[in-house]
């Protein structure tokens, strides 16, 4: 517990027991800290997290609770549950755990991990603690072999009581829909919930992993430029700035020395605040695709990609 409250003080990231798998958890509040998730588990996307949270008042500073979603938290609170709730404005969750979305997934998890972060006195974003696309560690053997090359510290709890992650769930206009089946089971949820759970059909987009609506801004964004053209706005990469930098609308660097962590925890607030300014079009500089590189390519690709009407 101290070690692992200190390493988590300092931005660093932690594999802790929870009641479903170990998580890879790092301070939710801290974008460096979060962006070493994403290093760790060599993620090649930014798919949203989970915030973890040890009390109903850390989770209410969070998201906004619905008459339901609140029946679940009190039934199932702490446990296998996540619930997927709208991202209260304001919070102190830092922008690269949810990529951007307005909503965020919390949990309250049982044991370790919940006295972990109240001792904190944070929430702590935790995806599983496995490489991306491996399986979920349930023992600290487990972890430690796929990850411990890349992370200071396993705490070690012995093997998970339930085994498999979170259920996933999300409130829409009063109705229950499974975002992921888990470790609570879809009857125990409709008995509390006194309705059935409405399952993602063939359209359903929102099934976590896959992908979910994307950020992206009102601005056109064009990518890998070797100039900026009037009436862009410039989003930088590093020391250097592409031809006619000075005639950007609006500039901010992910950042100024190159660093792909810092860039990572500052390209959704830079492309957030870019687009508040209100230009028609975020011009970005090239970004090197090693390490979190790739990962930043991929959420800029889907910033730029066309939308829908
Ligand atoms: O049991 C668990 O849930 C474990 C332990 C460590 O808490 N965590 C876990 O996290 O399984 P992860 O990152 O492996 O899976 C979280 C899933 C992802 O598929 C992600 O897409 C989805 O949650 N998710 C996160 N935020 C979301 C959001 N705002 N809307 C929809 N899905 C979201
Ligand atoms: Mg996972």
């Amino acid at each position: 517990m101290e070690r692992a409250l200190a390493l988590l003080a300092a931005g660093e990231v932690v594999a802790i027991p929870t009641e479903t798998v170990y998580g890879l958890a790092g301070d939710a509040t801290n974008g460096e800290a979060v962006a070493r998730i994403f290093e760790a588990k060599g993620r090649p996307h930014f798919n949203p997290l989970i915030a973890h949270v040890a009390s109903m008042a850390m989770a209410e500073t969070i998201a906004e609770f619905d008459p339901l979603s609140r029946r679940l938290a009190e039934a199932f609170w702490p446990g296998p549950l996540t619930l997927v709730l709208p991202h209260r404005a304001g919070s102190n969750i830092h922008p690269l755990v949810t990529a951007g979305l307005d909503t965020i997934a919390l949990r309250m998890p049982r044991g370790f991990g919940s006295e972990l972060i109240a001792a904190l006195g944070r929430p702590l974003a935790a995806p599983s603690a496995n490489t991306s696309g491996k399986i979920s560690g349930t023992t600290a053997e487990a972890v430690e072999a796929d990850l411990g090359g890349r992370i200071e510290l396993v705490v070690d709890g012995g093997a998970t009581q339930v085994g498999l992650e979170s259920t996933i769930v999300k409130v829409e206009d009063g109705a229950l829909r499974l975002l992921r089946p888990g470790g609570i089971s879809a009857e125990e949820l409709e008995a509390v919930a006194g309705t059935k759970l409405l399952r993602n059909n063939s359209a359903g987009i929102e099934a976590p992993g896959m992908m979910l609506s994307h950020y992206a801004p009102g601005a056109a964004m064009r990518l890998n430029v070797s100039a900026v053209e009037p009436g862009e706005a410039l989003l930088g990469f590093g020391p250097t700035r592409v031809a006619e930098a000075q005639k950007a609308v609006a500039f901010l660097n992910l950042s100024e020395s190159g660093d792909l962590r810092e860039a990572a925890s500052n390209l959704f607030s830079h492309m957030q605040a870019l687009d508040r300014f209100g230009a028609r079009t975020i011009a970005v500089e090239p970004v090197p695709h090693a390490g979190l590189g790739e990962a930043i390519n991929d959420r800029l690709a889907r910033a730029a990609a066309p939308r829908d009407s």
